[in-house]
């Protein structure tokens, strides 16, 4: 690369006196930024549904953000999808469209691929081939990097192959990019996050509206702000794939998906949301995971979170991500988690990345964990992890004797009452629910209390923990 300088001058007025202000603009010859400017960027794509079609819109135009932003060219040359004959409602006749992978593996033109599958199995095959290949990957499967990050990660990094994955967390909020970049020199050591927009909505619609749970997931669904099949919402799964990916990222230690604690937000009623909101709490789903020099613990579930802290704020379709550091503190990201047309936003980001990482020649664009090279850490990874308070909804408490009762078997497991947060007295008279809030204990302690005590009831005490933030 040779370097030149090149002098442009201002003339500048500034009340009656005019000036010349002459600014030394460094040039770089760089004859592969030249090469490259001169070509088409040609991507082959997996996967035409519902984020693949946008994709495909919002690079339609001449002026699409890509060349909007990199002054270079770009087209969807292939694309592979599972069922040939699918009427897709969009022009599809400026590509080659097929069901065999080869089309995009055996073209050695492709610059970028783009997997939006969404189908494991397959996407993990696609990827790890293009990534040995060494043609840059872009993708927004989050269950395939849940469990497969930083094996993809590390074939990214031995093949120097450019790899993104914005669009897999967050939808077009860029998280990622935040961690990547603006936290680089950071050591993380905790992540708190509202990771799922249909459940935040639900959550939102049950408050404002006194709905319960099956009443607010249809509205959502009405309004087309859940999958056609929610489940992979509720249950809290997705919220699992992308705490794993973040995490992994974060501590550069994978949260093994099969013992994390997933819960998720359907057995949730108008009246736990009441009772937090009565106590200065909202209840949101959060995906948290804290590391220290020892430990890795992680949990998701829905948590009683304080008024005051960042994500109780976090409302509709929002996203929210703490990430604490050790230096900078607390710093917090938000916006819009939802929607096919962030995704496609998302990738469109990335591979804005990649061509400009090109042209720059600083060097491969690839999202990096946190010492890459250190990863024989030896953190043991404790599910449920440290000491927190937790919130206990307990029905049936139909006799005033059982409030000693109660409190005798906490005990026992080592787990003390700090207060409650409903009247018990007023509550359990009349046979109803009551709201206690613990001091701080393990997972495992308040499982193995309330186990306990529903033995000892029979069953007819009917519980529900939430933990607090
Ligand atoms: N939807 C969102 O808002 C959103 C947001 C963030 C991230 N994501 C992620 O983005 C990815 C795509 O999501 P989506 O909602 O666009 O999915 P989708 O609507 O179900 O579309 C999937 C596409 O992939 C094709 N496909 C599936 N299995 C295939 C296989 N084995 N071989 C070839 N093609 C296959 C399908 O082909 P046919 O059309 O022929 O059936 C379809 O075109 C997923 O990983 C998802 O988690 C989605």
């Amino acid at each position: 690369m040779i370097q030149s300088n090149k002098v442009i001058s201002f003339t500048l007025a500034y009340r009656d006196k005019i000036g010349i202000l002459s600014i030394y603009f460094p040039i770089y010859h760089n004859r592969y930024r030249e090469i490259f400017m001169e070509k088409c960027i040609q991507i082959g794509l997996f996967g035409l549904g519902t984020v693949g079609k946008d994709l495909v819109n919002l690079l339609s135009n001449i002026q699409n953000p890509i060349t909007e932003n990199t002054g270079v060219p770009v087209k969807i040359s292939k694309v592979v999808v599972a069922n040939h004959k699918k009427n897709r409602g969009i022009d599809t006749s400026n590509f080659q469209i097929g069901t065999n992978p080869k089309l995009i593996l055996d073209d050695n033109e492709l610059d970028v691929v783009v997997e939006l599958t969404g189908d494991k199995t397959f996407a993990d095959s696609m990827i790890t081939f293009c990534l040995n290949k060494g043609t840059p990957v872009v993708t927004a499967n989050k269950a395939l990097l849940a469990e497969k990050l930083r094996c993809l990660m590390q074939i990214a990094r031995t093949t120097k192959t450019p790899f993104g994955f914005e669009a897999s967390v967050g939808s077009g909020v860029p998280f990622l990019r935040f961690l990547r970049d603006g936290l680089s020199a950071e050591r993380i050591s905790e992540i708190t996050g509202v990771l799922n927009s249909s459940t935040n909505l639900i959550l939102d619609l049950m408050k404002e509206h006194k709905y319960d749970y099956s009443q607010a997931l249809e509205v959502a669904k009405r309004k087309g702000y859940t999958e056609s099949d929610p489940r992979l919402d509720v249950n809290g799964d997705d919220t699992a794939h992308k705490l794993c990916i973040v995490s992994g990222l974060s501590f550069n230690q994978e949260i093994p998906l099969d013992l994390l604690p997933i819960q998720g937000i359907s057995g949730l009623s108008y009246r736990d949301l009441e009772v937090a909101e009565e106590s200065g709490f909202g209840v949101k789903l959060i995906g948290h995971a804290r590391i220290n020099t020892s430990n890795l613990s992680a949990w998701v579930g829905p948590a009683f979170v304080p008024a005051s802290h960042p994500l109780a704020a976090v409302s509709g379709i929002d996203n929210g991500l703490v990430i604490t550091g050790r230096y900078t503190g607390r710093s917090f990201v938000q916006g819009k988690g939802a929607g096919s047309y962030n995704a496609a936003l998302g990738v469109i980001n990335d591979i804005i990345q990649i061509i400009q990482s090109r042209i720059q020649e600083t060097g491969n664009f690839r999202y990096e964990s946190r010492n890459p090279e250190s990863s024989q850490k030896k953190t043991c990874f404790h599910p449920g992890g440290d000491n927190i308070e937790y919130v206990v909804r307990l029905e049936n408490m139909v006799l005033i004797d059982e409030k000693t009762f109660l409190k005798k078997i906490f005990h026992e497991h080592h787990v003390n009452i700090a207060g409650l947060l409903n009247d018990f007295q007023k509550e359990a008279s009349s046979g109803k629910t009551v709201y206690l809030k613990t001091e701080p204990c393990t997972w495992q302690q308040i499982c193995s209390a309330l186990n306990q005590l529903q033995f000892k009831t029979d069953n007819r005490i009917r519980v529900k923990v939430f933990r607090a933030l």
